[in-house]
Formats: C-alpha cells, sequence, structure tokens
C-alpha cells in the first residue's frame, strides 16, 4: 500500500488521467462553486435504483462509512493518525501503520487490536443500505478499505467483499508468509504477549493480515479490480481517496457507468478523462455531499424502499 505521492505500477492510469486536457478539463470541472448535485442527475439517479436498472454495483468505501459505529477514520481531525501519532510520538501520521515499526516495536500493534476486537463495533445504516442492494441481487463487488469487518456483520457474503487493506479475520507471519491460526493469535494477545512464527529462524512477530505501508496488497485485489469494468454504477464513498492503489478504482470504470461520491467532503480527481465530471450536465458522474447514513436513507426513502428496508434489518439483526 502506498500514499498517492508515491509511484506504483497503476501510475500510468494516474498519468492519463492528469495529463490529458488539463486546461481545458480544469476550467470545466472546477467544482469550487458546486454545493448540490443536480437536481435531474440525482432523480435519474435514483430512478434507474428504484427500477433496478444498475444490475452491477459496485462500492469504493473508506473510513468514513464507520465514523457512525464509533470507529474514528484516519485523516480527519483528530482522527486515527492524529491520535496515534500523539500517543506514540511517530514522527509521521503513517508510521504506526508502517511494516517497519511493526518489526522494530509488534506490541503497539497488539494493543491496538486487543482494543478494537474488543470493542464489538455494529455497522453503520451505510453497512445495511449495501448489504440490502448486495440481497437485492444488484451489487457486483465491494471494495472497501476498512479493517473493520461491518460488512460482514451487515450480513454482506464475504465473496463480495474484496477487502483491499486486510482485516482481522486471518493471521500470517509478515516475513515468510506463513498462516497462522486466527485464535492462536487472539489467545496469545489477549495474555498481552507476542506470537512469533514457528516458521522463521529469527524471531518474527505474527501479524493479523491487515496490509501495512511497504506490504503488498492481496491478490484478490488485483484479480477483482480487473472485474470493475464491468460495473454500470460505481457508489464512492466514506474515502479521501488519497491511498494508491485503491483511490484509483473509479477511474477505472466503464465509461458509460454512473458514479456517485457520497462523501462529507469533496476528494478524488477532476481533470483528465477518467476523473470525475460532476458539473457536466451529460455526464453521469453525481456528487452527494453529506454524512454517508444520512444519504443511504434519503436513497432509500427516495426509492420507495424504508418498510422493506426496516424488514430487512429487523430480519437480519433476529437472525443473529
Ligand atoms: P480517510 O480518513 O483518509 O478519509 C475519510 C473520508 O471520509 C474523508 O474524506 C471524510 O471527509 C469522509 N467522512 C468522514 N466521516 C464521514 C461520514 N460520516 N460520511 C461521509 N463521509 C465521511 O480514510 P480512508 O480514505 O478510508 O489504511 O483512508 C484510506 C487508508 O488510509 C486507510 O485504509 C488506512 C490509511 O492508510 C490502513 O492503514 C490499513
Amino acid at each position: 500500500m502506498e500514499s498517492k505521492t508515491n509511484k506504483t505500477e497503476v501510475e500510468q492510469i494516474s498519468e492519463r488521467i492528469k495529463n490529458i486536457d488539463i486546461n481545458k478539463e480544469v476550467e470545466e470541472q472546477d467544482t469550487k462553486n458546486e454545493k448540490k448535485p443536480e437536481s435531474t442527475k440525482y432523480l435519474d439517479f435514483i430512478s434507474q435504483l428504484k427500477e433496478n436498472r444498475f444490475k452491477s454495483i459496485i462500492f469504493m468505501t473508506g473510513a468514513g462509512i464507520s465514523t457512525s459505529s464509533g470507529i474514528p477514520d484516519f485523516r480527519s481531525k483528530g482522527g486515527l493518525f492524529q491520535q496515534l501519532q500523539e500517543k506514540y510520538e511517530l514522527s509521521t501520521p503513517e508510521e504506526f501503520f508502517d511494516i517497519n515499526t511493526f518489526k522494530k516495536n509488534p506490541m503497539i500493534f497488539y494493543e491496538f487490536s486487543k482494543d478494537f476486537l474488543s470493542a464489538d463495533y455494529q455497522p453503520s445504516q451505510f453497512h445495511y443500505f449495501m448489504s440490502f442492494l448486495t440481497h437485492k441481487g444488484l451489487v457486483k463487488f465491494i471494495f472497501t478499505q476498512n479493517i473493520d469487518g461491518l460488512e460482514l456483520k451487515a450480513g454482506i457474503p464475504k465473496d463480495k467483499i474484496i477487502f483491499a487493506h486486510g482485516n482481522f479475520l486471518e493471521a500470517h507471519c509478515p516475513k515468510c508468509h506463513l498462516s497462522i491460526d486466527i485464535n492462536e493469535l487472539n489467545k496469545k494477545n489477549e495474555k498481552g504477549e507476542i506470537l512469533y512464527c514457528p516458521n522463521c529462524k529469527k524471531k518474527s512477530p505474527c501479524k493479523w493480515k491487515v496490509v501495512f505501508y511497504g506490504e503488498d496488497l492481496d491478490q484478490n485485489f488485483y484479480l477483482k479490480r480487473r472485474e470493475i469494468t464491468e460495473g454500470d454504477l460505481g457508489i464512492i464513498c466514506g474515502t479521501s481517496l488519497l491511498v494508491q492503489p485503491f483511490c484509483l478504482l473509479p477511474y477505472m470504470m466503464n465509461k458509460n457507468a454512473t458514479r456517485v461520491l457520497i462523501n462529507r467532503d469533496m476528494v478524488g480527481e477532476t481533470r483528465g478523462k477518467a476523473g470525475f465530471k460532476f458539473n457536466k450536465e451529460d455526464s453521469h458522474d453525481l456528487f452527494i455531499q453529506g454524512y454517508s447514513d444520512d444519504i443511504a436513507l434519503q436513497i432509500i426513502k427516495d426509492c420507495g424502499w424504508e418498510k422493506e428496508f426496516d424488514e430487512f434489518i429487523k430480519n437480519l439483526k433476529n437472525q443473529s
């Protein structure tokens, strides 16, 4: 995983976005004055969704969809990066999630994991919204950067989710990649001890399969990313779109696909052929600014699905 300033193999796409007709695009795409989505575009989006005309929805999500579950995002003021940087006196915000930090001092991530796993966070309305559409058979994939696993708690089948930055459900040795029994790691952590790899000669601490800076993403991400062109609607939500290669996903969608950005702040690339074109009337791009839960519920309401959605959540909760 790399920050946007570092170059990766997907750099070409990034360059493509940035280099084509920049001046013309900047002029056309200046988003400074944008406040609300074009209402006709929004209504068009709703009518297509309501009539099940989108059959291959792809979600691309980040930490913002879990803030209402009690998990802070990374880059907002007072967010995880700030909290962890202050607590551990780190030189950069990313340092906590750097593989070299883990190798030098695994205990700080063990402590973090213990707190995280014992918190028993619950899904947000946005997670249930994704689950609802998935159970309607409309969702192809959910690409998430989140490691909280709340998609699963919201009843989304595992094969629909691509955990781009890993999760706490599996463990391994980051050095030799030997798979480790997750229960063994959790038990050891409960006792305040570090689990070392039985395979590596020099002591190598085992780790939950959360992707750190300096580690590669799971192969599944690269495999499923190829199918992104099959999506007819992309919903991007709760992410600053700053971390590669994940942040390039929206620009890999088919040019005829509708892309809806739901976020508290404007993010993403608005330049170049593949960039968002929210202000262009004939584009299929729509920015809905606000909180993910509020907007998910508004969409449900506007589609006339309120009763069905309530029933869906009730049933899910009864099953668990
Ligand atoms: P960020 O913290 O970078 O961005 C969160 C985005 O969500 C921001 O644009 C916020 O404005 C927005 N946001 C916050 N709360 C919201 C809400 N309730 N509704 C709508 N929008 C909201 O988080 P990510 O983009 O997910 O990797 O960060 C990407 C990666 O950076 C993470 O996966 C993490 C970190 O490196 C790991 O460390 C494993």
